[in-house]
C-alpha cells in the first residue's frame, strides 16, 4: 500500500504517511493505531484527507465514540474547532486551547483518546498544536520528588482553565463557567497496568489542603516541568492531516491563532476507559 511508518521524537509520536479516507477504515491500520498511541502517545496520519462519515467509523474502530456539544454541526460525533462564531456556538471558549491542557479532566473518566482532523489550516506556524508527554515528565522526576506528589489531590474545572485566557469575566460569564462540575483528581495518575503519568494543566485550579498561592505555586511547577522541549512535539498541520492523541498521557494545546483565522479543525472523542486511581 506504499504505507510508511516512522517514530517523530525519541518519546513521542509516531507517523504514518501513505494512507487515505476510507483506507483507514480497516481493522489493522485501528490495531497499529491503538499500539502506536499506547507507545508513543500521539498518533500522525499525513494528509488522511478522511470525511467526517470515515472519521466517526475508524473512531469507532478505536474505541467508544462520545457524542459532543456540537454546536451547528450535523453528525453529533463531530465537533467543529474554530473561533469563527458562524461555524460553532463554542467558538468562544476556544482561546483556552492556547494553554496546556488534558481534555476531559472534570469528567468521571477523562477521554481516553482524541482524533483531531484538519479542514482549513491559517498559516504557519499559528495554530500548530503541541503535544507534552506527562508519562516521560513523571518518569524523569526524582525519587524524592515523586514520593511528595504520592496521595497529593487538585481540583479541576473548566472555570479554572477558562480564567487563565480570560481572567476578568463578566459576572454572567462567571457564572455561566461555574455551573460546569468541579473534580478532585490525584496529580499522579496511576493506571491498572502500574503506568504513571502528571495529571496537571489548566483545569487544575487548586491543591487540595493546600492554601491558594503554594497550591497555584506548585501546579505551576509541575507544568512548568512537564511542557520541557525534551517532552514536547510539535505538529505543523498540512490540511487533511489527523492527529490522534492518548489523552490521559499528553498535555496539549494550539499556538495561538487570530480571531478572524479560517483555522478550521474537525474533532472527535473517545471516551475513557479507566476512571483515575
Ligand atoms: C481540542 C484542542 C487543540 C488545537 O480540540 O481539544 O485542544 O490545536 N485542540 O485545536
Ligand atoms: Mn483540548
Amino acid at each position: 500500500m506504499g504505507t510508511t511508518t516512522r517514530k517523530i521524537t525519541e518519546s513521542t509520536g509516531t507517523e504514518f504517511s501513505g494512507l487515505t479516507g476510507t483506507q483507514l477504515v480497516d481493522k489493522g491500520v485501528a490495531d497499529d493505531a491503538l499500539a502506536a498511541l499506547e507507545e508513543t502517545g500521539v498518533v500522525v496520519f499525513r494528509e488522511a484527507d478522511i470525511d467526517d462519515e470515515s472519521l466517526v467509523a475508524f473512531a469507532r474502530l478505536l474505541g467508544n465514540v462520545l457524542p459532543l456539544p456540537m454546536g451547528s454541526h450535523k453528525i453529533k460525533e463531530i465537533q467543529r474547532i474554530t473561533r469563527d462564531a458562524s461555524q460553532s456556538k463554542l467558538a468562544a471558549y476556544r482561546e483556552a486551547t492556547f494553554y496546556w491542557h488534558i481534555d476531559g479532566t472534570t469528567g468521571e473518566v477523562p477521554d481516553k483518546a482524541t482524533l483531531l482532523t484538519a479542514r482549513q489550516i491559517s498559516g504557519d506556524p499559528e495554530g500548530d498544536t503541541e503535544f507534552a508527554n506527562t508519562y516521560a515528565a513523571y518518569e524523569a522526576l526524582s525519587d524524592e520528588e515523586k514520593a511528595q506528589l504520592e496521595g497529593v489531590r487538585a481540583l479541576h474545572s473548566f472555570t479554572a482553565s477558562q480564567l487563565v485566557a480570560n481572567p476578568n469575566p463578566s459576572p454572567e460569564e462567571r457564572a455561566a463557567w461555574d455551573r460546569n462540575p468541579t473534580r478532585e483528581q490525584p496529580i499522579v495518575w496511576t493506571r491498572r497496568n502500574g503506568r504513571k503519568s502528571l495529571l496537571v494543566g489548566s483545569t487544575a485550579g487548586e491543591v487540595v489542603g493546600l492554601p491558594a498561592d503554594e497550591g497555584r505555586a506548585l501546579l505551576d511547577r509541575l507544568l512548568a516541568w512537564a511542557t520541557q522541549p525534551q517532552f514536547v512535539l510539535r505538529h505543523r498541520w498540512t490540511q487533511g492531516d489527523l492527529v490522534i492523541w492518548d489523552n490521559t498521557g499528553m498535555l496539549h494545546r494550539a499556538l495561538p491563532y487570530g480571531p478572524s483565522s479560517s483555522r478550521l479543525m474537525h474533532r472527535a472523542s473517545l471516551a475513557g476507559e479507566e476512571a483515575v486511581a
